[in-house]
């Protein structure tokens, strides 16, 4: 019967074309398996190839086998119907008493184990390097760049894309796959859009994702934040802000501030435009289950589909995309000793550097090392000559700075992605606290002074609160 198999097969170039393909991508797969048990990772591409192409060229070449005897079968009935000559083989009779039928028998079967195992391992492999953040950041190349690079950068660059933005539980796996594979031929064909839209009105439910990690009753209570920046003058001079943010959260049966939205029992929920930028009428629900209507004083011009539930994410939009401007990356930068502070003027020129337009991040580079470069030149000329080492730690850090933020090529320059977790960079936390959204009886959502920090020093030289926090 073996026999009569492959005469079919070998006179039947459909089955025959299967046979070669499903060999021959059994032999990549498995090499480039064997590859990656080793240790050798070739990086996405690799894996794609290895987990995704291989096997479907793998599983056609299979199917191709039956097609092709499927067809010529097909052929000589239909011959037989014209009236031409009869089929001139009969479907075989397996007979299990004869020795060759039950050797071809056990060795298909055993083939049909071996095609199973390879198959179930090439979908978990796909599995498993979809999920990776290899996979995610750097398969699509130049789009993730940014968001591979921000997140890189975030208190959670140890945390898989996928625990964010898929979570666990088959819907949500499914779902994203769904869109995941239209984002593919999105990239493929380059339908996607320039900057890639936030926020993303798909996103899992942000209390599913975050809470596997963080524990939403916590009481954080008061946290004490100090914001360092340096002044636009020839000395850089530093100031300091201390707030000391009333974080809150439940403690005993009570909760309240800043983390009082999404404590048990409060559902806080909007309608807005499509941005979640200008926020329309919010909705509260107390734990009593008493109900609050805030009205907004204008009516939004484009209001979005739906209302939404606020949860983590419309404060902490930004938790691992986090674009900064040019003045506190600066900041950031003076302060830990990658700019040199002693420089005259570098806060103001190294932002004013980074500030400009620039077509793609190549020329961007190259002007921003002229810049500062060309202006300790021209008004500095000692400073060139004496701190030469430290201007051009300098350029290497604007450039840097500037690399880690804007993509001209995705059309991201500064503030393309605001964070909404305060209201001085964006409104923020003031879309919804205005004093102008209001309920009936004229309950506003208020923007007092104290109700989310206490201002402990507002841009001091020396706060003094800070010298006693450091007393022994
Ligand atoms: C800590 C959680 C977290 C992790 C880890 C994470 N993301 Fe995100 N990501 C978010 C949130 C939250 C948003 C949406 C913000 C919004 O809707 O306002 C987002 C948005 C995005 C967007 C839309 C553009 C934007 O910036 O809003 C892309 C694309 C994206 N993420 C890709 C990735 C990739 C690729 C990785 C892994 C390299 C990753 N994310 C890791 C939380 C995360
Ligand atoms: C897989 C676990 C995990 C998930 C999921 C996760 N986080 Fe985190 N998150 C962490 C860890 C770990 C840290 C502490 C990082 C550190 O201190 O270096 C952290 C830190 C933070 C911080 C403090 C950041 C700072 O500047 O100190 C915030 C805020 C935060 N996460 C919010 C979120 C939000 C919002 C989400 C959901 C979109 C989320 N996290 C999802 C593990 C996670
Ligand atoms: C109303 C806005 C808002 C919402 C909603 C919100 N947060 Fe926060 N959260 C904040 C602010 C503001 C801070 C303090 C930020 C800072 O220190 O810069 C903070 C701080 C944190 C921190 C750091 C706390 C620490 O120990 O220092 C974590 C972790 C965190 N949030 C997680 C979450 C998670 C998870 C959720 C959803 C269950 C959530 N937040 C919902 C505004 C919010
Ligand atoms: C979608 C609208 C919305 C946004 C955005 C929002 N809040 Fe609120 N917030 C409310 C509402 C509604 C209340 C209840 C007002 C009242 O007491 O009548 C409230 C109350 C508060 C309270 C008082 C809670 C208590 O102890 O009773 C604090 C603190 C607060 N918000 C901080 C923040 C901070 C910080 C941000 C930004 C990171 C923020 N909120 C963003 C809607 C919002
Ligand atoms: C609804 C809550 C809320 C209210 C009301 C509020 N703030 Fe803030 N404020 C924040 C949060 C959150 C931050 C940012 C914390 C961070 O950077 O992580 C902040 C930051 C600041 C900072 C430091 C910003 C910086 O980068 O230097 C100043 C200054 C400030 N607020 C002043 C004020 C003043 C003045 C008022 C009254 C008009 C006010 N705030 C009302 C929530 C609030």
């Amino acid at each position: 019967m073996m026999k009569n198999i492959f005469a079919k097969v070998s006179r039947n170039p459909v089955s025959l074309a299967g046979v070669v393909i499903t060999t021959i991508s059994a032999i990549i797969f498995l090499t480039l398996f064997a590859i990656d048990l080793v240790g050798f990772s070739g990086g996405p591409y690799v894996g794609i190839m290895a987990f995704f192409v291989v096997p479907a060229f793998f599983v056609a070449g299979l199917l191709l086998i039956p097609f092709g005897l499927w067809r010529a079968r097909r052929k000589a009935r239909l011959a037989v119907e014209a009236g031409e000559e009869p089929p001139s083989e009969e479907f075989p009779i397996i007979d299990l008493n004869m020795v060759r039928v039950r050797k071809t028998v056990l060795i298909i079967a055993a083939l049909t184990v071996v095609n199973a195992v390879i198959i179930a391992t090439a979908t978990y492999k796909g599995v498993e390097v979809m999920g990776s953040t290899q996979f995610c950041g750097t398969a699509c190349h130049s789009v993730m760049a940014p968001e591979f690079t921000t997140y890189q950068r975030s208190p959670h660059s140890r945390v898989k894309c996928v625990e964010c933005h898929i979570g666990s539980g088959a819907s949500w796996f499914v779902k994203s796959k769904l869109s995941g594979s239209w984002q593919l031929v999105s990239v493929l064909f380059k339908l996607y859009e320039r900057p890639i839209p936030t926020p993303v009105h798909n996103l899992r439910p942000a209390r599913d994702t975050c809470e596997q990690c963080h524990w939403p009753t916590k009481f954080v209570g008061d946290r004490l934040k100090v914001i360092t920046k340096f002044d636009e003058d020839e000395a850089n001079s530093e100031k300091k802000t201390a707030l000391l943010l009333h974080v809150g959260g439940t403690q005993g049966s009570t909760s309240r501030g800043i983390h009082w939205h999404v404590d048990r029992g409060v559902h806080v929920t909007y309608v807005s435009d499509d941005k979640r930028e200008n926020i329309g009428d919010v909705d509260l629900t107390l734990p009593d289950g008493s109900h609050r209507i805030y009205k907004a004083s204008t009516a939004l011009a484009k209001p979005a589909k739906g209302v939404r539930n606020m949860d983590c994410v419309d404060c902490h939009n930004r938790p691992s995309h986090i674009y900064r401007l040019p003045e506190g990356e600066v900041d950031a930068a003076m302060q830990d000793g990658r700019i040199d502070r002693s420089l005259p003027f570098i806060h103001r020129e190294a932002v004013k550097a980074l500030k400009g337009s620039y077509a793609t991040r190549e020329e961007a580079s190259e002007k921003i090392r002229q810049a500062l470069q060309g202006f300790y030149t021209a008004s500095y000329p000692d400073v060139a000559k004496a701190k030469s080492q430290a201007i051009d730690a300098a350029v290497v850090s604007a450039q840097g700075i500037y690399n880690s933020n804007v993509w001209p090529s995705m059309k991201i320059a500064w503030g393309a992605y605001p964070s909404f977790l305060g209201h001085t960079a964006a409104t923020g936390c003031f879309r919804c606290h205005d004093d102008e959204h209001k309920t009936a009886d004229g309950r506003k959502i208020s923007q007092d002074c104290t109700l989310c920090h206490s201002l402990l020093a507002q841009d001091e030289a020396d706060p003094k609160i800070l010298k006693d926090l450091a007393q022994p």
